[in-house]
């Protein structure tokens, strides 16, 4: 119990570094006042270009699938069973979701946890990030949205999850109580983007605003 205690507390400090203000601030910019205001490795690639975006984006989905590592290895070198091990693992990756949209460095405001659910999902179900890349990639390039994209991927996760389980006759209710969580959470912070998708106003990547 300790154990996942202390998951949770790494996993959310972890997730809490904002790179892309980070990145922002070594500009000598507030990112939060530009493009979509969001902190993430989209909109700093908007705004900073993808030299700068890039390196965001890894940053913030090792930041994600390193607390699920750690707390993984060092449940299993204590010997626990694997359920706890696979529970240890899945707390620190959602404290690390909920340390990127929450961050303290921001009073508890943050980002849209794209990036550092895919790190979390690298860590503890590789296959449903799998699912969700090629639903993000499906509707990137249909519709040029990285919001719609997004918000679809979690989507994927949870189909991809439920095609898995189903297929191994092996339910994990921890696993896609964790799926739907992050979908729901994904697509909640989104919010502000469903809204400009309705009115026509979203802007689409790879194009002048
Ligand atoms: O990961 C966030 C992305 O889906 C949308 O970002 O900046 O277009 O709101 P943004």
């Amino acid at each position: 119990a300790v154990a996942i205690l202390i998951s949770a507390v790494v996993g959310y400090l972890s997730g809490a570094m904002p790179f892309g203000y980070w990145a922002g601030k070594l500009k000598g910019m507030d990112i939060r006042q530009h493009g979509s205001g969001n902190i993430g490795a989209t909109n700093v690639i908007r705004v900073l270009g993808k030299g700068i975006g890039i390196p965001v984006f890894i940053l913030d989905a090792l930041k994600g699938w390193l607390p699920v590592w750690l707390a993984a290895s060092f449940l299993a070198k204590q010997g626990a069973a694997t359920e706890i091990v696979s529970a240890g693992a899945v707390v620190a990756g959602l404290s690390a979701v909920l340390g990127h949209m929450f961050t303290f460095w921001l009073g508890f405001k943050g980002g849209k946890g794209v990036a550092t659910t895919a790190g979390v999902l690298l860590g503890i179900a590789p296959l449903a990030m799998l699912g969700g890349l090629v639903v993000w990639l499906l509707f990137f390039f249909t519709t040029r949205y990285v919001s719609l994209a997004s918000m679809m991927a979690g989507v994927g996760v949870v189909a991809t999850m439920v095609a898995v389980m189903a297929r191994d006759g092996r339910w994990d209710a921890v696993m896609l109580g964790f799926g739907v969580l992050i979908m729901v959470l994904v697509i909640v912070r989104h919010r502000a983007n469903i809204g400009r998708i309705l009115a026509g106003t979203e802007p689409k990547a790879g194009r002048k605003k």
